[in-house]
């Protein structure tokens, strides 16, 4: 089995039923909202109510995924969830999911972690899976799914949100997953959540300093000694993992001062291919494993067959790899856009007010 022969064959995504706009928390937290809007690009907060969890999300995801693929149930031998949002320190993600979908049977379940990697971890997997006839042509089902929140007044607390991205893994009807990437990864404790706390410990600007060293030389790879404006001009996006649009615009620049690109041509790149990319990032708030891969589905949408997609994936601790798609025939349609389309039409907007009884409501469940 060759690559051409494996890839994602449908797409689904949620968001859940509430969501904030920033300006609402600036006022809570007695901060300008440009320091939101404009220091950090951010828009909107997906929140989820009490009785609304990690589980609905993916498992809803999956659903949709699931809707608009032509294969069976029995037709998967692989579910994989990505997350950092786990719910039991054993029993996996994925076992909740497939239950709630009724998947049983001879089929590998697990959940991968590694921060907000661990769902790119999992679609390179079923991918590899696949190519190395293991699977004997099952397909797999591969969720990323993620609730973002920080500790109230925390600095990370402009960028929670909340997300998820399911793919069927089967022909690329949608798009081909490269099999050349390229990983990067140091250990470091720049984000992290030790076991039995609520809330990650972050050194943001540890973060920051691992998140840029980690473009650069997923960059550099890719290009491996061609011309990278050269190598960037290729692609019709470039899709990175958004913690918030600000970093993604920091990382990007760096990128192109190491390669000696100029001013304009750094401005021109990031313009065409990377911030139309993250529009409904802006909408989701960070959701970790989700975030790079609601990124690419929205730059999918409507591309033609053949035209090429990179995608940047980062998880704190730190590993990191860049990889490259490439549209099938029905990335045309577009189907999945109206998940998202729908989920931001029907949510429910939460006010400075309702955050703060929201926020004592999760604490109160989860105490
Ligand atoms: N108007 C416009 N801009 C303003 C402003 C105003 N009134 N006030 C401040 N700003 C600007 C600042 O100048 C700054 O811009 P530059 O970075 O371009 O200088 C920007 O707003 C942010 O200001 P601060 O640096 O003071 O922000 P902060 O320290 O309060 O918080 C943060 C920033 C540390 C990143 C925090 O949001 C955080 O901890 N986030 C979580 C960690 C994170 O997302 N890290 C990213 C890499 S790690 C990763 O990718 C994993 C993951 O998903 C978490």
């Amino acid at each position: 089995m060759t690559s051409t022969e494996t890839g994602i064959a449908s797409i689904g995504l949620h968001l859940p039923p509430l969501a904030m706009p920033v300006e609402e928390l600036a006022s809570l937290r007695g901060v300008d909202p440009d320091k939101y809007l404009v220091g950090l690009g951010c828009s909107e907060i997906s929140l989820c109510p009490p009785e609304f969890g990690i589980v609905d999300l993916a498992s809803e995801a999956a659903r949709r995924a699931l809707s608009r693929w032509d294969g069976d149930l029995e037709d998967l031998g692989m579910i994989a969830v990505g997350t950092e949002t786990a719910v039991d320190m054993s029993r996996p993600l994925s076992a909740f999911v497939a239950e709630e979908l009724g998947l049983a049977g001879p089929i590998r379940s697990y959940e991968v972690k590694h921060a907000c990697y661990g769902g790119t971890l999992a679609l390179r997997q079923a991918c590899e899976w696949r190519m190395s006839g293991a699977a004997r042509d099952k397909a797999a089902l591969v969720v990323a799914a993620d609730i973002a929140l920080y500790e109230q007044g925390d600095p990370g607390e402009p960028t929670q949100g909340a997300g998820a991205v399911a793919f069927v893994v089967d022909r690329p009807e949608i798009a081909t997953v490269g099999i050349d990437s390229h990983a990067w990864s140091e250990p470091a404790f720049d984000f992290y959540r030790p076991v039995g706390e609520s809330y990650p410990r972050v050194d943001g600007k540890l973060s920051l300093e691992c998140y840029k060293k980690a473009a650069v030389e997923c960059f550099n790879a890719l290009a491996e000694g061609r011309d990278p404006a050269e190598v960037m001009e290729r692609f019709s996006a470039i899709c990175f993992h958004v913690p918030f649009p600000k970093m993604v615009r920091k990382a990007f620049h760096l990128v192109g001062e190491v390669a000696g690109w100029s001013a304009e041509k750094i401005q021109q790149l990031y313009s065409e291919k990377v911030e139309p990319s993250m529009l409904w990032n802006r909408l989701s708030g960070n959701s970790y494993t989700a975030s790079l891969w609601i990124a690419v589905a929205q730059a999918l949408q409507g591309l033609k067959a053949g035209e090429q997609v990179a995608a940047f994936s980062y998880g704190s601790g730190f590993g990191s790899e860049i990889l490259s798609l490439e549209a099938g025939p029905r990335a045309r349609e577009a189907a999945w856009s109206q998940d998202i389309e729908r989920d931001v039409a029907r949510r429910t907007r939460v006010d400075a007010s309702g955050y703060d009884l929201l926020r004592g409501a999760v604490r109160s469940a989860a105490a």
